[in-house]
């Protein structure tokens, strides 16, 4: 984590998609350190002494404004979350940022990035950044049904929303994995973001597409290059220090362990870190 905690004052809770909660801060001494990929490390004082705190990915930056939006991550306990009853005004102290950018090769012109509603908020700077600086991005997105897919006024009219439902009910019927294929040979580098089952489906998709690892053209990386490797995953912790002592954010890979506030929360297919050059 960079800077020391500073005060944020909330100035609004609104919502990604029903049900997913996301709060505008108004945080300018951060904003100009956060690129795609970072999370904030929200703390607030509640009654009784209790200290709540939440590591929440940042999905939007109005550098003009000095505001920052950050999406709530629904608690794995399925309880109330605090934080989303917070009248505006109030204050919350935020470090950050937590982690590493989301990394982009500097050649890759063509990006798919494969999320559910969970992974969302982890992707939608990436998808907003990259199209800002004109690469081709190309967003396919799942969720059980219609009514919670997030608003495409959320991403620029300039990315490719490809919706899948489980029920049907729009778009795909079935899981954002299945079209993988379909777009397999035209990125040049993937993002997927969301449940593990997702995650491990676009994987296994890719790989029968004969795609995981092969690079495209347009990507020139010498071998043992520190650039990203084609396909990544985001993985999402939700509570903790969000600064590398707790290890409560540990993930384990037979590449070794990486801390998920720290290293993550890109790691490459074969669970190591992933590094390169940020968007932004
Ligand atoms: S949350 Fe990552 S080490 Fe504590």
């Amino acid at each position: 984590m960079g800077a020391a905690p500073v005060r944020a004052q909330l100035l609004a809770v609104g919502e990604l998609a029903p049900g997913r909660t996301a709060l505008l801060l108004r945080l300018p001494e951060l904003i100009a350190s956060l690129r795609a990929g970072h999370a904030l490390h929200l703390l607030h004082a509640e009654a009784g002494g209790y200290r709540l705190r939440r590591v929440a990915p940042v999905t939007h930056i109005d550098l003009i404004a000095g505001s920052v939006q950050v999406g709530l991550q629904p608690r794995v306990d399925g309880g109330r979350d605090s934080l989303a009853e917070l009248a505006p005004g109030t204050d919350v102290i935020v470090s950050g940022p937590v982690g590493q950018p989301i990394g982009v090769d500097p050649d890759a012109l063509q990006i798919l990035i494969v999320t559910d509603i969970e992974g969302f908020p982890w992707v939608r700077l990436l998808a907003t950044s990259l199209a800002e600086a004109g690469r081709s991005v190309t967003m396919l997105i799942e969720a059980n049904t219609a009514a919670e897919i997030p608003p495409t006024s959320l991403l620029p009219e300039s990315v490719e929303v490809v919706v899948a439902t489980a029920d049907g009910s729009l778009g795909h019927r079935g899981s954002a994995a299945d079209l993988v294929k379909t777009f397999a040979e035209w990125a040049d580098q993937i993002v997927a973001a969301g449940s593990s089952d997702l995650l491990s489906a676009t994987g296994l998709q890719l790989r029968a597409a004969g795609a995981e690892d092969r690079t495209s053209a347009r990507v020139s990386r010498p071998r043992g290059s520190a650039h990203a490797t084609r396909l990544q995953l985001i993985l999402a912790h939700e509570i903790g220090c969000g600064s590398g002592v707790c290890g409560g954010c540990t993930y384990q890979s037979a590449a070794g362990s990486i801390r998920l506030c720290k290293e993550g929360p890109a790691v490459t297919a074969d669970g190591g870190a992933a590094r390169a050059r940020s968007p932004r």
